[in-house]
């Protein structure tokens, strides 16, 4: 795995190859599509199932998002977004993402695209953990290993 140098050609990752890897405590699972560590930043999808939440959280970079399906809101924004939207978050942005969908069959779905490191924090914006394109190639990688997956070669 080259996790320094750009591929020598393009690629197509299969998403349907590559598993939904749990995030946090529950009802949230993200699903790589490239993790570039030399560069910090990553591309994912999102999918949350009724009542899951991404706790509270600082971007310390530009994130862009593209909903696929059901519907989401920001606890501190007064916007939701819904099957396709196109959203942008500003560095320095902080907020909870909420999915407003009311069955359990239909989770919201949205592609992400990270730009830099993620602060999680506590109520009071206190640092709880750092999320970063090298924590999330860590969660992937161990998720297939649990799983008995064998790992596709996402970073780059
Ligand atoms: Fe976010």
């Amino acid at each position: 795995m080259n996790s320094i140098q750009p591929p020598i050609s393009d690629v197509v990752a299969r998403s349907a190859d590559i598993p939904w890897v749990p995030q946090g405590s529950g009802n949230v699972w993200f699903k790589p599509l490239r993790i570039s560590v030399a560069q910090n930043r990553w591309v994912n999808l999102l999918k949350v199932t009724k009542g899951g939440v991404v706790n509270r959280h600082r971007h310390l970079a530009e994130v862009e998002g593209w909903v696929i399906q059901g519907r989401w809101h920001y606890i501190e924004h007064d916007w939701a977004a819904g099957p396709g939207d196109f959203v942008y978050e500003p560095p320095g942005d902080v907020h909870t993402l909420v999915a407003d969908v009311a069955d359990e069959a239909e989770p919201m779905m949205t592609l992400f695209s990270i730009h830099g490191a993620i602060e999680y924090v506590d109520e009071n914006d206190e640092l709880v953990h750092i999320e970063t394109a090298e924590t999330k190639l860590r969660r992937y990688l161990e998720h297939c290993e649990s799983a008995g997956i064998a790992p596709l070669d996402l970073a780059y």
